[in-house]
């Protein structure tokens, strides 16, 4: 890995257009997602903003929340990845019952209002497996572990004593807990070691957990369900989450080993996604618009790479897709030790930092690091006849930047997470040619932070010379930030 550059890299100059030069601009023209018509190429991805409630419905502050990007119109808005199974899952929204529908309706009326109808709205959909905080050694020894004879053959070779050969198991136990690494190491299994170190975590791969083995027969319906939900709540589209750290990304992922016929092999490996896309699109019609986003490179060692990425995007585009949106890393994989008390978070190694890319990440910087995975697929699949529009996010912030992607054709549309999230009207003052109000995001992760502590996401730059105090500006938990982005209005001059 390239070292970490002491200073950041500087965040690229911008020349923003007027008026007159941004309505010529390609990134202002539509663009076809199979039966729906964005109005233009901008693009918000999917952002957690860890804003429902305890049990995922829509609350007063979601409305807000996406209400307020929607005023920046623009030409597309993904709703965080929302859960598609009924398990509680903290404050992110879900649509895995019809208990959520109106909550749901209630959003897509609130963004097509303050879009004036000009933004077109989807919801991101996602399953995930279980995931648990990192135990204290005397916990997870007590509560998690079960000693077996290896165990103690293990122990009594790293001890050189062979009491440990019949010890009753609360001597085991309470000798192994305060005992340390080099113990754990000789005496625990892989998968139990990094269960005391990282806290438990599933993995498509257990397929002892029948919960894990039926994943292939259970989820195409959870995910036509889910689909089915977004269509009757309003939304304009799915977007159908293969990515990151999450279960479909680790179906697509070359670590996956299933023996069933759903791992092992490409044709093994994507076989699940192609019985989700099948199942949605036979739920939800032809006339509904269906994308996904998934990773254009894993960044892990023994990961896929961007020939599995391109192969799978072929299979994608020939299973009718209307979309697909290119992402990168963010596994579980290789991510930081978790301090005790805190679950792993998979944006905090090589992968994680190539997924949310910081001014520090190494001296090519984080500005449209992303985007050779987006145009190398796009290539392939305009080479094998697909017109399917390729979507690229990660570090892309000015319109010369945008433009530039869109003239050299390595993507369709130009997506911005965090640019957006400093300023949600970024889009509307370019076309308005008042480029110099941005509000440039820093790209210092500083909202990264938050979700990471499952945080109300807030943009560090929006308290700037803000002064809590006395104020009726809606505030986070912690009383000291904003919750959402000072408001601006294109009449203000
Ligand atoms: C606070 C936060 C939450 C995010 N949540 C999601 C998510 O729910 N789904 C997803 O696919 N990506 C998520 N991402 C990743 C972004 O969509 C985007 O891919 C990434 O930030 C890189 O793009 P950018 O440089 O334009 O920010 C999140 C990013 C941030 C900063
Ligand atoms: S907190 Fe930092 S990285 Fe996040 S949107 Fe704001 S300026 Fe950008």
């Amino acid at each position: 890995m390239t070292a970490r550059p002491r200073k950041p890299v500087p965040l690229p100059e911008a020349r923003w257009p007027t008026a007159a030069e941004a309505a010529g601009a390609r990134l202002f023209t539509p663009v076809q997602l199979g039966p729906i018509q964005a109005r233009e190429r901008t693009w918000v991805p999917a952002m957690v903003p860890w804003r429902a409630d305890e049990d995922g419905t829509v609350t007063a502050e979601n409305l807000d929340w996406y209400g307020r990007f929607a005023r920046g119109r623009p030409g597309v808005l993904v709703a965080e990845a929302t859960g598609i199974r009924d398990i509680a899952s903290g404050p992110l929204m879900r649509i895995s019952h019809d208990r959520f529908l109106p909550g749901l309706e209630t959003l897509v009326q609130r963004v097509r209002d303050e879009s004036a109808g000009h933004t077109r709205f989807l919801i991101q959909i996602i399953d995930f497996l279980s995931v648990r905080r990192r135990p204290e050694p005397r916990t997870f020894f007590e509560r998690y572990w079960q000693p077996g004879p290896e165990h103690r053959e293990r122990l009594t070779a790293f001890t050189e004593d062979d009491r440990w050969l019949d010890a009753p198991d609360e001597v085991l136990r309470a000798w192994l807990a305060p005992a340390g690494i080099d113990a754990w190491s000789a005496t625990l299994t892989e998968r139990e070691l990094r269960d005391l170190e990282y806290g438990y975590r599933e993995g498509v791969n257990d397929t002892h957990l029948p919960h894990v083995e039926e994943l292939p027969r259970v989820l195409p319906r959870l995910f036509a369900d889910a689909a089915d939900r977004a269509r009757r709540a309003g939304f304009d589209g799915v977007e159908l989450h293969f990515a990151h750290a999450y279960t479909m990304a680790s179906f697509l992922s070359r670590t996956n080993m299933r023996e069933d016929g759903y791992g092992g092999s490409r044709e093994g490996r994507v076989r699940l996604a192609l019985e989700v896309i099948e199942a949605v699109r036979e739920r939800v019609g032809d006339g509904y618009c269906v994308g996904t986003r998934f990773l254009g490179d894993e960044v892990i060692e023994g990961g896929s790479r961007i020939d599995d990425a391109v192969w799978y995007a072929e299979r994608f585009a020939g299973a009718g897709l209307d979309f697909l949106s290119v992402s990168k890393g963010g596994k579980f994989d290789d991510a930081k030790q978790p301090r005790v008390g805190h679950a792993v978070y998979p944006y905090t190694g090589p992968s994680g930092h190539e997924c949310m890319p910081t001014v520090r990440i190494d001296e090519a910087g984080p500005f449209g690091r992303n985007v050779a995975l987006a145009a190398s697929i796009r290539a392939a699949l305009r080479a094998a006849g697909h017109a399917t529009p390729i979507v690229t996010a990660g570090g892309i912030c000015t319109f010369e930047q945008a433009e530039a992607i869109l003239a050299r054709g390595a993507a369709d549309i130009v997506g911005s997470a965090r640019q957006a999230l400093a300023d949600p009207d970024w889009f509307r003052k370019v076309r308005l040619g008042r480029g110099d109000e941005v509000r440039r995001c820093v790209f210092t992760n500083y909202c990264e932070g938050l979700d990471q502590m499952h945080k109300q996401v807030t943009c560090k730059l929006w308290d700037k010379d803000f002064d809590a105090t006395g104020t009726d500006v809606a505030l986070s938990h912690d009383g000291r930030r904003r919750l959402l982005p000072p408001p601006w209005s294109p009449d203000t001059t």
